[in-house]
This record gives structure tokens, C-alpha cells and sequence, in this order.
């Protein structure tokens, strides 16, 4: 584990040390960002920036950005634990942001659907939004038909977090929440951690810590939607995908796996080798909203998935510790949301890869175990790699 400073005033010390304490950085910095230039780099300090981003349930939003060496910077949200943006340079060297979000706060308060944000306690859907644990039938938030999907009506998404601490080499961030004991259902108490860093060779690793007095299911993603070409009017239906997965769970029509674990072999799910995502996506009806079994082994941090974007030259490369991939392919996008330039979202605007476990786990004793356990402790870690040919 790198090292940490546990103290909340000292986190903001260092803050203001690498902001030299201005709090209005990042607006500067949001507005150059769109530009386009190459003026930003100048204007750029590397480390970690805080701003005042408005307030909700009483507590306090900021809006931190992680800036590394080659100048490309990772904005997040303490609402939701949501990156709002990730600023890189294509081929020519045009920066654009590759991720769906928003400049301000009220973007998101308008329910996106979980645009960069973190998600739990529960990532993905529970059947009917209940399970047995040791005896007991736990009755959870319903919100998507009759399931439950990524932690309930008000998930992580949709809370306050604490930032707790923050890191001198490397541009990181941690965010704390307590998630209380029958908080959407959910037994026990969660304290839950996640810490966003950016490395200088443009890897944006994100590890999730947690720990219950109770057991509880835990499964614990990232909801960023990429669009690697930067510009929502180009879908991602011409982007290239590569996931290392030989099997992948298929759905009932509420989404909800059958339980089985089905081969890829001669169907529009097998990745093992790159394709076009518009390819074979007609094949498959609604689109890609499936769980991959990922071929990795074990829980070290393994390259599990890549994309590829001809337009912009840059490429995606996924890295996970855990067992699943969700690939959504923004079927749900519909036109009504619009970006912050006015461009409507439109289906498959965007794509999004949430590492995860299994959907609904709980009620699928075949698949692995999401139940985390008094005195144990929840361990994941994810990284996303952008490059530019
Ligand atoms: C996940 C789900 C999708 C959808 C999106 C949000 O990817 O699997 O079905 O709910 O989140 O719209």
C-alpha cells in the first residue's frame, strides 16, 4: 500500500500547499479545458486542486483535480464520488475530455444515470431486491422494475462523501462514507473508502476499501462512461473492443442472470479478439448490458479489457482485481440529457466497463461470494490506461 496521510486537516494542507491556496483553479482551468489549447499546460500545476463546488444534504461539494506531469487532469466530485471529467490529448495532441459529465453540481443533482459515479453498496442488480443471509430475508430499495440496481434510491452515488486524505508524489484522493446499518435495506454498518490516483503515465487507479459490523453484500464499481474520440456526436459504435472473457452471464428480460455462464464461442459476445462494438451489436437485442466472465485468475491487477478509437488515435486499457466486466453500451441514452455544450446524449453516446462481481450474487450461490464479513476486508482495485497513438 502507498502511503497515506490519514488527517483530514493535514490532507487539506497539502492542498493548499499544491494550490498554493487560490480556490478559484479549478474554474479557470474548467473553462481552458474546453478550449481545446494547449494553453492549459502552461497554466497547470501538477498535484491535486480543490474547489468549492456548492453544497447538498447540508454538507459541503467540492470539485478536486488531479494533474499529472504530461498535463492531463482527472476532475472528481466528493458528491457521489464522481469523476466529472478526464482531460487528454488525442493523436494531434487536441485535448478533450474522454469521459460523460458536467461542469457544475446541478448536473448531477438531476439524476444522471450514474454518470463517473462511484456505485454501491451494491453495483449492478439484486432480483426483486431481496436476499437471504444466514436465515434472515433482507428487503432492499427496489428501483429499477421490481430489482434493485446499484445500491437503491439514494446508492453512493447520490451521498456526500468525506475527503480524508491526499498524497504528495502522486495526484490522489480518497474519499470516505459511512454507509449505515438499514441504510437502503442494507444490513450493517460499511465504511467504505476509495481512492482515486493518477499516475504519470496516465493511469487512473481506483481502490475501494471497506469493512462492516454485519455481513452484508458488497460490490463496490466506477459508472464512467467513455467516449474515447471526446465528442458525443461521434458514437461508440466505431470503437474497437477487446475483453478477455470466454464466458459471460446471460440475462432474463429484467436483466437479472440466469445463472449460467455461457460460452462466447460464435456469438456477438466473443471479444477475445478485437471487433467494431456496431459490429454485431444488432444481434443482440437492446444492446450490450451484460456481465464477462473474465479469463484472469485470481485477484492481481490483470489487463482485462482494451479499446481502441481510430478517430482520436487514443486507446483504453482496463485493469481490474475482480472476477466481472460489465459492458453497457449506453442503450439507455436517449437525447435528453445534453452536455454541458448542448449536444444531446444520444443512444450510444458513450460505453461504460464497471469491474464488478457478478449481478445479483446474493441469490446465485454458483457465482462468487460478495458477502463481506465482520473482521474482513473488502479489497479491489481497477485502473484505466489512455494512451494516443
Ligand atoms: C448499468 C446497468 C444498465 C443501466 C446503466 C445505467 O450499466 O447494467 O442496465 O442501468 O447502468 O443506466
Amino acid at each position: 500500500m502507498k502511503k497515506t496521510i490519514q488527517n483530514v486537516a493535514f490532507g487539506i494542507l497539502i492542498t493548499c500547499i499544491l494550490t498554493s491556496c487560490s480556490n478559484n483553479g479549478t474554474n479557470k482551468n474548467e473553462s481552458s479545458d474546453s478550449t481545446n489549447t494547449n494553453t492549459t499546460t502552461t497554466a497547470m500545476k501538477t498535484g491535486l486542486q480543490q474547489a468549492d463546488w456548492g453544497e447538498f444534504d447540508g454538507k459541503k461539494v467540492y470539485l478536486y483535480t488531479l494533474t499529472n506531469k504530461n498535463g492531463a487532469q482527472v476532475k472528481i466530485s466528493n458528491y457521489g464520488g464522481t469523476i466529472t471529467s478526464w482531460v487528454t490529448p488525442d493523436s494531434k495532441g487536441n485535448k478533450s475530455s474522454i469521459v460523460l459529465g458536467f461542469n457544475e453540481l446541478k448536473g448531477y443533482l438531476a439524476h444522471p444515470p450514474y454518470f463517473g459515479a462511484t456505485v454501491g453498496r451494491y453495483g449492478n442488480r439484486i432480483a426483486k431486491g431481496r436476499f437471504t443471509l444466514n436465515g434472515k430475508t433482507y428487503k432492499l430499495a427496489v428501483n429499477n422494475n421490481s430489482n434493485a440496481l446499484h445500491g437503491g434510491l439514494k446508492g453512493f452515488d447520490k451521498v456526500v462523501w468525506d475527503a480524508a486524505a491526499s498524497e504528495e508524489n502522486t495526484p490522489s484522493l480518497t474519499l470516505n462514507y459511512l454507509s449505515k446499518d438499514g441504510e437502503e435495506g442494507y444490513p450493517g454498518n460499511l465504511k467504505v473508502s476509495v481512492t482515486f490516483s493518477l499516475s504519470d503515465a496516465d493511469e487512473l487507479k481506483i481502490e475501494y476499501n471497506a469493512q462492516t459490523d454485519k455481513a452484508t453484500p458488497v460490490n463496490l464499481t466506477n459508472h464512467s462512461y467513455f467516449n474515447l474520440t471526446g465528442d458525443v456526436n461521434n458514437t461508440i459504435l466505431n470503437h474497437s473492443l477487446m475483453i478477455d472473457a470466454g464466458r459471460y452471464t446471460p440475462v432474463d428480460t429484467s436483466l437479472i442472470p440466469t445463472g449460467e455462464l455461457k460460452s462466447v464461442k460464435g456469438s456477438p459476445f466473443d471479444f477475445t479478439t478485437p471487433h467494431k462494438i456496431g459490429e454485431r451489436i444488432a444481434q443482440v437485442p437492446g444492446g450490450y448490458d451484460h456481465n464477462f466472465v473474465l479469463n484472469k485468475k485470481g485477484t492481481n491487477l490483470d489487463k482485462v479489457a482494451e479499446v481502441t478509437d481510430s478517430i482520436s488515435g487514443r486507446k483504453l486499457e482496463v485493469y481490474t482485481t475482480q472476477p466481472g466486466l460489465q459492458f453497457y453500451s449506453g442503450n439507455f441514452l436517449d437525447g435528453t440529457l445534453k452536455t454541458d455544450d448542448g449536444k444531446p446524449i444520444m443512444q450510444h453516446a458513450a460505453l461504460c466497463l464497471e469491474t464488478q462481481h457478478f449481478p445479483d450474487s446474493p441469490n446465485e450461490p454458483s457465482f462468487p461470494s460478495t458477502i463481506l464479513k465482520p473482521g474482513e476486508k473488502y479489497h479491489t482495485e481497477t485502473m484505466y490506461k489512455i494512451s494516443v497513438k
